[in-house]
């Protein structure tokens, strides 16, 4: 099948270019301006519409247990959200399996939860629960053979390393390849700060805020990123930034030329910490939590900077009827985590692009250029050249729409960004030449989504095309 996306704008992560993008079945066969094709191809008419890599959302959550509830979006529901939201591949965080499990183990956990499930294309990032010469020995395999390049470690809930155990990891992380990326919260600083606060009978969702303020990821992230260079300069990528303090130390250590990257998310550049003093304050609990709204602008020169290098959503889905069964008494019983895979294009379109803060290829950077060169998904995707995957969002930028959770398409029962009203959304989503989503309506299929097998880990500076 061939497809001519004909008349569109198309940018990159270099620039906009007046060019047309022949498909030949799941490829990008041509990219030119003016090409001329016969009668059997199809052509979709891309007049007025920007033509883009389809986005790239490296943190998800699809169905993940944390112990006290299992996040509601799996891999069907959760992909089908991306579709229509302009993603064409997610690269999801496995969560904890039982203690003392393999990463293999955890693998083949997260292979059944996908398989014949997932719309778009998929990825994993493995989880480290504890470290012993087991656990180093298979991240060798688990990079080589797997298609896993990259690793999280948490410094806080039930899994959290220690700073031995998270120096060992960083060290053979970077030996085989891999990326480690970190949830930098100082856990002991919590628990303190909670403690006190449950001594006071403060249990209202404000003080999941004021239980773990920014110095309490601000300070993970200084001894992370130094615990990196430690480890001969391991490469280290931090997730969901949520303020100003974290940044600046990630700004110093790019400056002396450390391997470090960091990634925010929608919920932290739009939502501030008032959302907790409402009546559903237990809509926005998540870590690090929303912070107060000066944050929002030091986070917004960074994505205009350049000094922040992705955004991603950390999906992770727990209705708000669950919520208040579980926490109506005490923020700390309620399960951690927002949606939002189906609106990160649109929310930084709007915010970002439409508002004059980035330009159109600054958005393809973010949303999808420098995830795929990060974990190993580049030049397959993220990108508009011949031989690429033909994983494409065609965005309509004068589009202005109201996000509304009865058009969405996760398992929530709400969204964050309800009444948001944004201006530019995806109106066609491919992905491999197929078309998953048209309009915001979902035109795919479960089990179309194809496993990818991610390369190794390796520093990409350019913009790359
Ligand atoms: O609260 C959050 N962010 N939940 C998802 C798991 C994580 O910490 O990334
Ligand atoms: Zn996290
Ligand atoms: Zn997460
Ligand atoms: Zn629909």
């Amino acid at each position: 099948m061939k497809r001519l996306i004909k008349g569109g704008t198309l940018v990159d992560a270099t620039g906009e270019y007046q060019q047309d993008l022949l498909i030949q079945g799941e490829h990008i066969a041509q990219r030119a301006a003016g090409i001329v094709v016969d009668d059997t191809v199809e052509v979709i008419d891309a007049t007025g519409l920007y033509v883009m890599p389809g986005g790239i959302d490296v943190h998800t959550h699809f169905n993940i247990d944390v112990g006290i509830a299992r996040s509601c979006d799996d891999f069907f529901s959760g992909t089908r959200a991306a579709a229509c939201g302009g993603t064409t591949t997610i690269v999801d965080h496995m969560g904890f399996g039982p203690q003392g499990c393999s990463l293999h183990h955890q693998l083949a956990t997260y292979h059944r939860y996908a398989e014949g499930q997932a719309a778009v294309d998929y990825g994993f990032h493995g989880v480290i629960q504890h470290i012993d010469d087991e656990i180093l020995t298979e991240m060798a395999a688990m990079v080589s053979e797997e298609g896993i390049s990259s690793f999280k470690l948490y410094l806080t809930y039930q899994y959290k390393l220690d700073d031995g155990d998270i120096l060992r990891a960083l060290s053979r992380l970077r030996e085989v390849g891999a990326l480690t990326t970190v949830h930098p919260e100082n856990d002991a600083a919590i628990a303190w700060r909670r403690a006190e606060l449950h001594r006071q009978g403060k249990t209202a969702p404000i003080y999941h805020a004021l239980s773990r303020p920014l110095e309490c990821e601000a300070e993970a992230i200084a001894r992370t990123i130094n615990l990196a260079r430690l480890a001969d300069n391991a490469p280290l990528y931090i997730v969901h930034l949520s303020h100003g303090l974290g940044l600046d130390y990630i700004r110093l250590a790019k400056r002396s030329g450390q391997k470090v990257w960091v990634e925010t998310c929608p919920q932290y550049l739009l939502l501030d910490i008032n959302h907790y003093l409402r009546a559903d304050g237990l809509k926005y609990i998540l870590s690090p939590p929303l912070r107060p709204h000066a944050e929002l602008d030091k986070l917004w020169v960074g994505i205009a900077d350049g000094s922040i290098d992705t955004v991603a959503t950390d999906h992770c889905t727990f209705p708000y009827r669950l919520r208040q069964q579980m926490a109506q008494q005490d923020f700390s019983r309620c399960p951690n985590g927002l949606p939002g895979v189906e609106n990160r294009m649109t929310l930084l379109f709007s915010h970002g692009v439409a508002s004059g803060r980035i330009s159109p290829s600054r958005f393809v950077e973010l949303t999808s250029t420098r995830p795929a060169q990060l974990f190993g998904l580049w030049p397959q995707k993220g990108c508009l050249e011949p031989g690429a995957d033909a994983d494409l969002v065609l965005f309509e930028p004068q589009l202005q729409q109201t996000i509304q959770h009865q058009h969405l398409h996760d398992n929530a029962d709400y969204s964050p960004y309800e009444g948001f009203s944004c201006q530019g959304w995806p109106v066609l989503t491919l992905c491999r030449g197929e078309i998953v989503a048209k309009q915001g309506h979902f035109t795919g299929r479960a089990g179309y989504g194809r496993f990818i097998h991610r390369r190794p880990f390796v520093e990409i500076k350019d913009k790359g095309e």
